[in-house]
């Protein structure tokens, strides 16, 4: 089960090995690529098959082969809100494992200089507040970008938010902690700070650049 910080009441860290054996191999500079993808996408669907532990379930009767069965079908439709681009980077990981979610996205950029996030796309299922909708971001650092993604989400009527990220920064799980106490932050991890650039320490470098092979221009 994840860990409780008394520090953070919202967060919850998942320490399962499997999970930080994964991380460990993510944080290493010298993990390229192809593996950084493939990693960070099957941490994704660990943490999403703990979390949707308690997801609402409905009576559901089949056929069997035999017999009649009563069985359970989730009860909502369930989506998942990758912040674009790392949180495409956790998406097809949580679609493996939760293949009935739709997925919106949201663009959001940070401005390297101010820190504040940019919005430039959104773009989400008509019924999304019907269900559960879980934020999906690597990287939780000053918090403003998924600030800014839940608070979006909330004027389209959602009530039922989760936030699930890789690492996350004392700073921007306080940030949500003032903002939104009610949503609950998974991480696989609690860095130790930011540093003067905003950038989680001792982190992972930059997500999205490290999933899809870029550098900052
Ligand atoms: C990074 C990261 C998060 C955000 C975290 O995205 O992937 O989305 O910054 O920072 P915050 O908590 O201070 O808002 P970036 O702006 O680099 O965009 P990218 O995902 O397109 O690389």
């Amino acid at each position: 089960m994840p860990s409780v910080d008394p520090r953070h009441p919202n967060l919850r860290v998942f320490d399962h090995a499997l999970i930080q054996h994964k991380l460990t191999r993510l944080r290493d500079a010298s993990t390229p690529s192809p593996e950084f993808r493939a990693l960070l996408n099957q941490i994704a669907g660990l943490m999403a098959f703990e979390l949707t532990r308690n997801f609402p379930t409905r009576p559901r009767t089949v056929q069997t082969p035999m017999e009649t069965c009563e069985g359970r079908a989730l009860a909502q439709p369930i989506t998942l809100a990758p912040i674009l681009r790392a949180g495409l980077g956790m998406t097809d990981g949580i679609l493996r494992v939760l293949p009935e979610a739709r997925v919106g996205h949201i663009g959001i950029q940070r401005d390297e200089r101010s820190h504040q996030p940019v919005n430039y796309y959104t773009r989400f299922p008509v019924d999304v507040a019907d269900g559960p909708v879980l934020v999906v971001d690597p990287m939780l650092a000053t918090g403003g970008s998924a600030d800014h993604a839940i608070q979006h989400l909330k004027r389209l009527g959602c009530r039922d938010l989760q936030m699930m990220c890789l690492v996350a920064a004392p700073e921007g799980v306080q940030r949500l902690l003032q903002a939104h106490p009610e949503v609950p932050v998974f991480a696989a991890a609690l860095d130790r700070q930011l540093d003067e650039h905003a950038f989680i320490r001792p982190g992972l470098g930059d997500a999205g650049d490290r999933i899809f092979g870029t550098v900052e221009s």
